[in-house]
Formats: C-alpha cells, structure tokens, sequence
C-alpha cells in the first residue's frame, strides 16, 4: 500500500471576487526514497519508546536499552579543556566559520594517518581517510555505493556472515533486499556462557555479494571476531574480489572497548570504520572511513553531494590530542578500565539474579552489551520487552538483529541486549525485575 502523508494545502479559488481562500487537506505523494526512508521500522518505534522513557524522567526508569556511551567525567572535561584551548588559540572560529573540504579536515586526515602509521605498522596516507558525520553515515555511503543496482544491469548486496549484527545497517539500503547474513555456530562455554562463530561452511560468496561487512567487537552481542576469522575473511573478500567492511564503532584505537587479544591489520581490499561516538562524543557527529585512494574519493565526492563537508567539530577536537598521545592516555587509562569494572558488576549481578534461571550470556569479549540467551522462552522477546516497559526496565528486544535470518528459528525470538553502562544499582534493579519476569513465565 502507498504510504501518503497529509499536507496542509493552500486553494486559491479562481471564483468570484471576494471567496475566502481555502485550505483543504491533501495527500502528500512519496517517491519510492521517500516511502523507504520515512516507513516505521519495528526499531524505530522502540527508539520512539526509548527517547519517551527518557524524557518522563520516572524515578524507576531502567534504562538498559540505547545505545548511548556512559557519562565519564574524566573524559567529558578532557573534551571541556580541549573546547577552551580552541577558543583560546583562536581555533575556534575556523572550527565553526568554515567549511571543511568534502573529505574533511585536512590537518587531522594528515595526523591520523600517522598515527594509524605508528600505532599499527600500516602504510597510510591522508588520501586513505574520509571523514563523514557519524559511522552510520559512512554505512550509508558505503553500502549504496558498492551494493543495490550496478551499472552492468545486476543486483548486489552486502553480506553479513555473522548473524545477529548490529540492527543500524538494516534499514539503510536505497534498495529492498540489499542484505544477506547467514547464521552463526553457536560454541557453548563455561560459566553460563555461549559463543557465535563465524560459519565458514557456510559463507560461499556468489556473485551476487558486494562487500562482507561486520562489526569489531559486534553490537549487540559483545562478540570479538578472533583474529583468526578475521584474516579468514580478509583472505575470502580478497579471494572474490571484494571490500571487507570492518566496523570499529567500538574498537581500536578508539574507544577500544576490548577485554581479548585482538589486532587489526590493513589491506587495500579492507575498509575500517572508526567514530567518535563511543569515545563520549556522539553529538561531535564524526565518522572516520579507512580505505583505498579509489574509494577514499567516492566518499569524498558523496559527502559533496550530500553534505557539503563533514562536521568539523570532531576532527579539531580530536587533532591535537592524537598529536600529544592524549587520546591514547584516555582510552587506555580512563575509557577502557570504566567500562571493564561495570562489566565486571554486571557479570556478577548476572549471575546473583539468573542463578536458577535457564539465562546464558553471550562471552563479552568488548563493547558495552550484553546478549543474554533466554533458552526455551515460552513468549518472545518482543513481548517480554512490553512487560518489562510497564514496570519502567527498557532492554532492546533481539529480533531486528537478526537481519535478513529466517524468523523461523526459534533463537531469533530468544535473545536481548542490555546496555551495562549504567551505575550499579540501576542495573541490580533492571536484572531483578527481570529475573522476575523470567521466573513468572518459566514456572508458568
Ligand atoms: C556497531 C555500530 N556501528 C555504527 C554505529 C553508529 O555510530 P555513529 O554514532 O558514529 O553514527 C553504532 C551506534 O550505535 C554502532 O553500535
């Protein structure tokens, strides 16, 4: 059916002198972009829900749901200090007062490299980095310039191999249908934990696969694809010809929300996302694509287009602090170690409220998520979140991760992701009503 939207239209009447003009409502009619881009996902009706639940401040409110990084004094008045010292060294008026060129400022595309250069043995040039406002404007720009119709009259998508992946790509295609995943292997571990395997048996790639695109460590589940995996895939991509997308959103060098051996290594087939966000600045809208020359200008010519320039904000915040190893410092010393101790209480909640409950979690190996397996869950998630909203806990519900994977298989219906970057006591709260609820339904 056509999605149509109401306008307000003015009528002017051609009829006699003095008829009042009149204003009658009309349908608003949407190109296939506009009834794409404007249609309620399932995901953003609960972002609609979430932003609702912020905003009447309840004094129960739980809010284990977004995706938002945690308050962290220590890193908000480093940026704080930063913001002054622009001001003070009259850096400021450049930052607000022009505009960058379309592939971003040229001071910081020049001091990451070096810095990507020093920190991991890579061979970089400005010509390599693009900047772009926020990592999942660079999804956009990537997956519609590489995937969807080509020129030559066929149609390609982007492939997921590991199922559930983060739920932010779903919906971001020009195209319908421009995603492909495949389900994961499931390790089980000790400790009430699981793990998701990348399935090498089967991820053939057939032509009709443009990129191969995962997140590192993977949002929702916490996942760190091994290194091993990871070269497996490099070699796979390279082996058919195609990019591998490596989204860092929450990894190295920044913020490296890590807790397992992990490294990444550059080839001209492999394509690195990085962002400002989960360093604490999600309003700096700063995205950051590592790849070929080549694709470096398609990037470039896109945010031309669309945008003019990408926001600068990020970029001279973040210059001088890479130059003088202060954002090592931070992620090292400030960022990391606050986001191992709140996994490290909710670990331990975790296993003080689900002790007789048939509740798994997902190894969390980075991020800052945890993917509880809810085994044998008589309804599904997404009615569970609705009891949980009515008693003022918000967690996401794991159906929209599972992108493009058949509903078919029960596990789709028995998953969700909880954001631990809360204080201790709103998370205890949170896991208590919800042990709660799992106790009434599985005694049922
Ligand atoms: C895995 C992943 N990729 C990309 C993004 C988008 O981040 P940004 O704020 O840079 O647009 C997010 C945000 O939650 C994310 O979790």
């Amino acid at each position: 059916m056509p999605q149509v939207a109401f306008n307000r239209c003015l009528i002017l009447t051609n009829d006699d002198a003095g008829c009042e003009p009149q204003f009658i409502h009309r349908a608003m009619k949407l190109s296939k972009f506009g009834q794409k881009f404007s249609r309620q996902s399932g995901i953003n009706q609960l972002m609609v829900d979430l932003g609702e639940a912020y905003a009447s401040n309840h004094p129960d409110l739980c809010m284990l749901g977004g995706g938002n990084p945690a308050f962290i004094p220590e890193a908000q008045a480093l940026f704080g200090r930063e913001m002054e010292e622009l001001i003070e060294n009259k850096l400021f008026e450049k930052m607000v007062g022009i505009y960058d060129g379309p592939q971003g400022e040229t001071t910081f595309l020049d001091v990451f490299s070096q810095f990507l250069n020093e920190q991991f043995g890579w061979n970089l040039t400005a010509d390599n980095i693009s900047l772009t406002n926020g990592s999942q404007n660079s999804f956009f720009y990537l997956f519609n310039a590489l995937a969807g119709d080509m020129g030559d009259g066929s149609f390609k998508k982007i492939l997921f191999p590991l199922s559930p992946e983060y739920v932010g790509y779903a919906d971001s295609g020009l195209s319908e249908d421009m995603f492909a995943s495949r389900r994961p292997r499931i390790e089980m571990l000790e400790n009430r934990q699981f793990k998701y395997r990348v399935d090498f048996d089967e991820l053939e790639i057939g032509d009709d696969i443009a990129a191969i695109c995962l997140s590192r460590p993977t949002n929702p589940t916490g996942n760190v694809v091994s290194d091993k995996e990871l070269a497996k895939l490099q070699a796979l991509a390279s082996k058919n010809g195609i990019p591998l997308i490596v989204d860092n959103a929450y990894g190295q060098p920044f913020p490296n929300v890590i807790y397992t051996d992990a490294n990444i290594t550059w080839s001209d087939n492999t394509i690195f996302c990085m962002s400002l966000s989960k360093l604490g600045l999600p309003g700096a809208r700063t995205g950051i694509v590592i790849a070929s020359e080549e694709l470096t200008r398609v990037i470039s010519s896109l945010s031309g287009i669309i945008t003019l320039a990408p926001n600068s904000i990020g970029a001279s915040l973040m210059t001088r602090m890479i130059e003088d190893d202060e954002l090592t410092n931070l992620t090292e010393t400030i960022i990391k170690p606050f986001y191992r101790k709140r996994l490290d209480t909710a670990i331990e909640i975790f296993h003080s409220e689900f002790a007789d409950l048939p509740v798994l979690m997902h190894k969390p190996e980075g991020a800052f998520f945890l993917w509880l397996w809810l085994q044998d869950l008589p309804i599904s998630t997404n009615e569970l979140y609705h009891r949980l909203k009515a008693r003022h806990v918000y967690v996401i519900p794991g159906e929209e991760f599972f992108i493009d994977i058949d509903p078919a298989w029960e596990h789709t219906r028995q998953c969700l992701r909880i954001n631990y970057a809360l204080p201790s006591d709103r998370l205890q709260r949170g896991f208590r009503v919800l042990a709660e609820e799992l106790q009434a339904l599985y005694s049922a």
